[in-house]
């Protein structure tokens, strides 16, 4: 959600900064930007639309000859996705790129307009721009120092001003990295963004003031310099490439034999490494969006194995609802990202009332991972492709560890080496339903005209469910709700007509026969059916697709990349921009 890349050094940095907002594209956007600036000038040019749109425009232009500038994709929050909101913005001296958002804006601009400022956009950051123009003394690091606590809400900032040949940034609760380059240097949203010219970074704490020049980064925290050190990242150049598939989606789900096997390698053979969750007696977890979904298997898996009473909540809710808890609770945040803002909130709202946390999270360098008391990392390695996908699976596979250890400490799990002898084995499961993708190609062609969809199951089922419907809604735009199977016949059954797909999954022994009841509900209103069981002897309908039969801790695993699949083709025969599906973005930084 906004993009940020800025470049300083020794060539024109319009190569830079596209290629950075290119590898941005995946946070979500619907107008870019860039700014770049020589000792004479400023040029801007901003586009709705894609980058290739940014670009045509930009090949039509004449540019200055520059050094130095500054790029941005905009998700649109304070008004519409036209070019006069689009980033970068100009107030005065000083330009500026901004991701987050500044709570006070409407208070600080009418201040503003009564001292006579002219605001051109709807956006909060033009008034943030103003702010710092308003405190510009010629001294970018004591400005920015200044300016910033005038502003609430959260930013990350790049900024550049008319009589500097320097490129300034801050934070606040927004990702910002600094990249160090040979005789450049840069910022970015995240590394994905300048990994082909650099895998040394900084990463910056909130409101430390960045001063950028083609030789030497400077770090400044309340006005005076600090060190800070300079790490290297594991991410690779092909791991921002989408390689020889036609879609991210496509390739993250392939990889996922490969994530899963690094995630569970730490623990699997040492059960030590895994945190022990035994001595709580409720559990609260907390996420938004498929990081939600998993929780919610997680709480089966808890619940049924270890005897933890658990509940699940979007973080959205969580922040603001008033948190009745009276024995010892732990509050479990998930989140790939780790700068999903509603999460982070949460977070922060469970320190406030004294809970202890644990967080489960893709990105090391991540708010939540620096934040939560505990973090315990999936090594999905970078996920670009706007849904989520290995880093679901992962999640969710964390959570059997999770379940799996605690059950062992209470005495409830008896055969823990049988069972971590089969979580050897899952990678070469997974690898079998992944060979099968054509499958689901053939479901994706099948379905791919349809209006809507339903996803049916009960207990940990269901909550596959969720996420089986979410993918196929958020890539394919087909309509498509999940519901727990027995609840259908109380007034959804109504919308089953002739034809709709109805797709069940059906691996909880305990309660299958029960589930197998309301498919034939649904199919005798002539529902099309379509199984994803463990079971060879569920009954054939339409379609049936059988996964191995697992132990309940890691059976989920097998049932995620049939439903990721499902959704990817379908999209993919409905010619639908896959990886960046509309309206939606990667990393939710605003609530
Ligand atoms: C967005 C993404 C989803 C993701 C959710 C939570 O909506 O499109 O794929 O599940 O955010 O993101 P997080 O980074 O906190 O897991």
């Amino acid at each position: 959600m906004c993009g940020i890349v800025g470049y300083v050094g020794e060539q024109h940095p319009k190569e830079c900064l596209i290629d950075g907002l290119k590898k941005l594209e995946y946070r979500g956007y619907d107008s870019s930007g860039i700014a770049i600036k020589n000792k004479d000038t400023i040029q801007i040019i901003k586009s709705t639309g894609k980058i290739s749109d940014l670009e045509e425009k930009i090949a039509n232009e004449k540019l200055i000859k520059s050094n130095l500038g500054i790029a941005h994709t905009r998700w649109a929050t304070h008004g519409e996705a036209n070019e006069t909101n689009a980033h970068p913005h100009k107030v005065n001296r000083v330009t500026i790129v901004h991701n987050g958002i500044i709570e006070n804006a409407t208070e600080l601009k009418n201040k503003l307009v009564n001292e006579g400022i002219v605001f051109r956009s709807e956006t909060d950051t033009e008034v943030a721009c103003a702010v710092i123009d308003n405190y510009y003394n010629g001294n970018p690091i004591e400005t920015i120092t200044k300016a910033i606590k005038e502003l609430k809400g959260s930013y990350a900032f790049g900024i550049l001003f008319e009589d500097q040949d320097k490129l300034y940034a801050v934070r606040k609760d927004s990702p910002l990295i600094i990249g160090i380059g040979e005789k450049e240097n840069y910022i970015a949203s995240d590394i994905a963004a300048i990994i082909k010219y650099t895998d040394k970074y900084i990463l910056l704490e909130d409101d430390e003031v960045v001063e950028l020049s083609k030789d030497e980064v400077k770090v400044f925290k309340d006005g005076q310099p600090i060190e800070k050190e300079v790490k290297t990242s594991t991410m690779t150049i092909e791991d921002a490439n989408k390689g020889n598939y036609k879609h991210f989606m496509l390739k993250e789900i392939m990889e996922e034999p490969i994530v899963l096997q690094r995630t569970l390698n730490k623990y699997i053979h040492d059960m030590d490494q895994m945190a022990d969750i035994s001595d709580y007696e409720e559990i609260h977890i907390v996420a938004c969006g498929s990081a939600l979904y998993a929780g919610m298997i997680g709480k089966c898996l808890l619940e049924d194995k270890a005897n933890i009473k658990c509940m699940t909540e979007c973080a959205s809710e969580y922040r603001y609802k008033k948190i009745i808890y009276d024995r010892k609770t732990l509050v479990i945040l998930i989140s790939q990202s780790g700068e999903t803002a509603d999460t982070i909130a949460a977070m922060r709202k469970a320190h406030e009332e004294g809970m202890d946390t644990l967080a489960i999270v893709n990105v090391k360098t991540s708010t939540i991972a620096r934040e939560a008391k505990k973090t315990l990392f999936i090594e999905a390695g970078p996920e670009i492709a706007v849904a989520t996908t290995k880093a679901y699976l992962l999640q969710v596979a964390m959570f059997s560890l999770i379940a799996l250890k605690a059950a062992v400490s209470k005495g409830l799990e008896k055969n823990e080496k049988e069972i971590l002898e089969e979580a050897k084995h899952l990678p070469e499961y997974l690898r079998k339903v992944l060979n099968d993708k054509e499958i689901f190609e053939n479901v994706g062609k099948e379905i791919h005209e349809e209006h809507s969809a339903f996803f049916i199951g009960r207990g940990i089922d269901y909550a596959m469910c969720e996420e089986g419907s979410l993918k196929l809604k958020e890539v394919s735009y087909i309509h498509c709700d999940a519901y727990q199977a027995g609840e259908l016949k109380h007034g959804t059954i109504s919308l089953i007509e002739d034809g709709v797909p109805v797709f069940a999954i059906i691996t909880d022994d305990r309660i299958k026969d029960k589930t197998e009841s309301n498919v034939i509900e649904v199919e005798s209103r002539q529902a099309r059916i379509f199984i994803i069981t463990n079971d060879p002897s569920i009954m054939n309908h339409h379609f049936k697709y059988v996964v191995e039969k697992l132990s309940d801790y890691f059976q989920p695993i097998l049932i995620v990349p049939p439903l990721q699949l499902i959704g990817y083709y379908t999209a993919l025969t409905r010619g639908l921009d896959i990886d960046k599906p509309r309206n939606l973005a990667k990393s939710v930084t605003v609530e």
